[in-house]
């Protein structure tokens, strides 16, 4: 039939490595995924901003203050930019964001986590925008076009990120015994969080198959995770610190760093909605859009007014 004869024409673009672009054919499902997929992301930027928008008034100097300001006002850039590819499926950015505040939409889970000190500001760049790196390196070369080149730009920023989380973590080693214990204590608290990022694993990941075949996911959640295990440990015992897992050791045969059992229960319920921090995100997102209520009414009353000029 003519449906199973676009699809397959679409397969074999995406097997040749060919990008989709907004206006070609796509089967429903890819279209969906995509839309879940980018929104999610999208969210993720956007709450992502708060754990940190917590201590830029109390950053220790005034370099580090606009370091951390820059970074985070580069999350909502990501954000903008996600939302804008997702809006080119045809979505639009309003029910996007209705389905953020009502709580419906995912956004990551590492977002739900609190940031009890400064040293999670280092913790943070270093351990999350590290595995997010990891995760979206990968999508630059992601099937769909617009998702592709957005993250191109996005990774760049991102590797700045990590590299001032990392600055921050070496300063802290390099300081009081005080100082180090607070870079230890926020690696205890990240560490694991960091792991849970990528996804369930690869068995329990309901959307990787089709994904994979779609080339949406070019590599699975458990070769990422141990992509960041093997990059990051190195770097934990360069800062004189510790792993926060037992079981954790190097296997000289595999060359890979075999790692504990994630708590999975741990990870559901925080997207159940009852991690530590979910319902006080949601809250601070609801009502920074809520404050923003006039400026877009602005916004509208200056476009009709335009409008009405020129019909005029
Ligand atoms: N936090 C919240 N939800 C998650 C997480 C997580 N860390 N990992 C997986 N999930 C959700 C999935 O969204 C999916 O839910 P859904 O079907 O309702 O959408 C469900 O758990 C099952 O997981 P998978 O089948 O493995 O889902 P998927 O194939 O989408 O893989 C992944 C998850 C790896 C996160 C993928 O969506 C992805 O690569 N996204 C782009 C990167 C991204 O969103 N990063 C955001 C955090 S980092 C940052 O940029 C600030």
């Amino acid at each position: 039939d003519d449906m199973g004869q676009e699809e397959r024409a679409f397969q074999a673009r995406i097997d040749e490595g060919i990008k989709i672009e907004a206006k070609d054919w796509m089967p429903d499902a890819y279209r969906k995924t995509l839309i879940r997929q980018i929104s999610q992301h999208a969210h993720s930027e956007i709450v992502g901003q708060l754990p940190e928008g917590n201590w830029v008034t109390r950053a220790p100097t005034l370099k580090r203050k606009s370091i951390l300001l820059a970074k985070i006002q580069d999350e909502a850039g990501h954000g903008l930019y996600l939302y804008s590819a997702a809006e080119t499926l045809g979505v639009s950015r309003d029910d996007l964001l209705a389905a953020l505040h009502s709580g419906k939409a995912k956004y990551s889970s590492i977002f739900n986590y609190p940031t009890l000190s400064w040293a999670d500001m280092g913790a943070i760049g270093w351990l999350v925008d590290g595995s997010a790196i990891i995760n979206q390196i990968p999508l630059c070369r992601c099937s769909y076009g617009p998702y592709a080149r957005a993250m191109i730009r996005v990774c760049k920023e991102e590797s700045f990120h990590a590299r001032q989380g990392y600055d921050i973590m070496m300063s802290l080693c390099k300081g009081t015994p005080e100082q180090k214990a607070m870079a230890q204590d926020a690696l205890n608290r990240w560490w694991w969080p960091s792991l849970m990022m990528f996804g369930p694993s690869d068995a329990a990941s309901v959307n990787s198959a089709q994904s994979a075949q779609w080339r949406i996911k070019l590599f699975s959640n458990d070769e990422l995770r141990q992509r960041m295990v093997d990059q990051t440990v190195p770097q934990i015992e360069y800062l004189g610190l510790t792993v926060p897992d037992p079981d954790l050791k190097f296997n000289a045969e595999t060359g890979h760093y075999e790692f504990g059992e994630i708590d999975w229960s741990e990870f559901n319920n925080v997207l159940k909605g009852n991690g530590p921090c979910n319902r006080e995100r949601l809250q601070t997102r609801v009502k920074a859009y809520e404050d923003g209520e006039w400026f877009r009414d602005a916004l509208l009353a200056y476009a009709d007014k335009q409008a009405a000029n020129k019909a005029a």
